[in-house]
């Protein structure tokens, strides 16, 4: 009896070992940031920059689906430092995503390793700074998955594959930029918008004529959505946030903030120089910004007009968000075709509708969902978790449905099983455009429309062939509607990616919970998870 236990305890072990080994055998991919303060001069004036390994933007990160990623962050700043991945879903490792809810801040002159993994993903994404408003002064950076060697990729192998990180940019420092929110108002108007770290002209993309090329854009902004056109040249899309897409032709595309998209573009005109354009999106005055496609060997400089974006405002902007569907029998990150996935079969078990508001509390601007503005505890939510810490947050302390009664300050928290599948509605009654990002997800599209969302508004979902993705825009006095499998336990942050409205307490975290306790769901606290506020000196374990 007492040897039939050993036994069956070694094989639960064996088995455990063997599940870890499995990533073992991924490659590796290895990383080593140095975060420094630069000098730099985006908008022509001199700024206090972050870098990374001396760079601004931050390096690319390139990896193949299922490496590992280990990136070691060096933090050479007097203020403590986190990086979050935009996209990269850490399947059961919200250890690892680098926002305050989940990890311990990096403290100067510190370091933190991170240990990642492209699990099941291809894509595109970016990184960025989480803590404070670092955001608005660089230590971003773009994140490419490609596809494993034998998996189709429904295109043919491009000539080149370029990144563009693009956004609205301030030129007061994210010191400043945080004092202003701090003390209790909105951002002003941006100074400006950036084509990897770059103003006017500053950027340059060589072509070869009769070739097509991929682009990668990301909106790295801060607060506003953008467009992009590439003056005589259409852009084929095909791929958002790890879905391939149907391959449509566009003359822009609109990219709201923290999303990313990525397009061909060949190189079939004559050779010359062609304007690349950014422009801000809903805004008045608009914002607007080029780079050059360079055809190789041309010597004519650009010219002509800057290509204009769409004047038509929303209407618009949301027959193109619904033109953008999924390839159903090109793959994903698997072999099998997306489209074997029936999203629209599976019945949800909740919904969840989500209202952002503007409200001030105690005289000062803050933002809130379903009336909760968030405030951040005095130790990462994650770890209070784990380690049992009471009074850090309260599981429930967000409804799931908007009230209608005052805003109030919480670390808010909602509680979801793992497993259960769920329809979120973002409701959007201000008349602003919102976008929305879940960490450790990736969700459907299913619908979107303005007004007041009902029951009935589900008749019009697209249950068929939309796309799933990590960051979803909400248009002005509209709705959108996601669906989502809860297939990921962690404590995963749910925020504006408006990064004042996130700052001033637009986001909250899921605790998406396994009774099971097991490996198998979540990987247990990392060796070298970081221990501050009321996790101070706890004993992560033995092994
Ligand atoms: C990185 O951090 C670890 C753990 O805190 C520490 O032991 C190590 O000395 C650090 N490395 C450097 C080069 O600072
Ligand atoms: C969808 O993907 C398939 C498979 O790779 C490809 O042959 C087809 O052209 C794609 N269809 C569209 C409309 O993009």
């Amino acid at each position: 009896m007492r040897n039939q236990r050993t036994l069956c305890a070694f094989i639960i072990f064996l088995v455990i070992f063997s599940l870890h080994w499995v990533n073992g055998e991924d490659p590796y991919i290895f990383h080593t940031w140095k975060v420094t303060y630069g000098d730099i001069y985006p908008l022509g004036v001199k700024q206090q920059g972050i870098l990374i390994n001396g760079q601004f933007p931050g390096p690319q990160i390139d990896c193949v689906t299922n490496n590992n990623l280990i990136i070691s962050v060096y933090n050479y700043l007097n203020e403590p430092f986190l990086i979050s991945w935009n996209g990269l879903q850490q399947r059961r490792n919200s250890w690892q995503d680098g926002v305050y809810g989940t990890n311990c801040p990096i403290p100067p002159r510190k370091n933190f390793t991170y240990v990642l993994q492209a699990k099941d993903q291809i894509g595109s994404y970016f990184y960025f700074p989480s803590l404070a408003f670092h955001k608005a002064a660089g230590a971003f950076g773009g994140i490419r998955i490609w596809s494993r060697p034998r998996i189709p990729v429904p295109f043919p192998p491009p000539a080149g594959d370029h990144t563009i990180l693009a956004g609205d940019w301030f030129k007061r420092s994210h010191r400043e930029l945080k004092l202003i929110l701090d003390s209790g108002h909105n951002l002003p108007f941006p100074d400006g918008l950036l084509i990897n770290g770059r103003g006017w002209n500053g950027y340059t993309f060589t072509v070869d004529q009769g070739k097509t090329y991929r682009f990668r854009i990301s909106n790295v902004g801060l607060t506003t959505s953008i467009n992009i056109r590439i003056q005589g040249h259409f852009m084929k899309l095909v791929e958002v946030e790890g879905s391939h897409t149907l391959q449509n032709a566009y003359s822009s595309l609109d990219i709201h903030l923290g999303q990313t998209f990525s397009f061909l573009v060949t190189a079939n005109q004559p050779v010359k120089d062609y304007y690349i354009v950014v422009s801000s999106r809903f805004t008045s005055p608009v914002l607007t910004t080029t780079a050059i496609l360079h055809y190789s060997n041309s010597a004519t400089r650009v010219s002509g007009p800057v290509p204009g974006g769409p004047t038509t405002q929303i209407d618009w902007s949301l027959n193109q968000a619904r033109s953008i569907r999924w390839n159903l029998t090109a793959s994903g990150p698997r072999p099998n075709p997306q489209g074997s996935y029936h999203y629209g079969m599976v019945k949800a078990s909740r919904t969840i509708m989500l209202a952002n508001s503007a409200p001030y509390i105690n005289g000062k601007q803050r933002y809130a969902v379903n009336s909760v503005s968030f405030v951040p505890a005095d130790t990462p939510l994650k770890l209070a978790d784990y380690f049992k810490i009471g009074g850090v947050f309260n599981l429930g302390s967000i409804p799931d449905k908007p009230t209608w009664g005052n805003a109030y300050l919480a670390t808010s928290v909602m509680g979801a099983d793992f497993r259960s599948f769920v329809e979120i509605v973002f409701q959007n009654w201000e008349d602003t455009v919102q976008s929305w990002h879940i960490g450790g997800y990736s969700f459907w599209v299913v619908g979107m429309d303005g007004g007041q969302w009902t029951p009935a508004s589900r008749l019009r979902y697209n249950l068929r062939d939309t796309v799933a993705r990590c960051t979803t825009q909400v248009y002005p006095k509209s709705w959108t509607a996601i669906y989502m499998a809860l297939d990921n336990v962690g404590m995963w942050n749910i925020r504006s990616e408006n990064w004042a409205r996130q700052y001033l307490g637009q986001q909250f975290y899921l605790r998406v919970y396994s009774p099971a306790n097991s490996w198998r769901d979540e990987y247990p606290i990392p060796k070298n998870a970081l221990l501050c506020g009321r996790a101070s000196g706890r004993y992560t374990r033995p092994l």
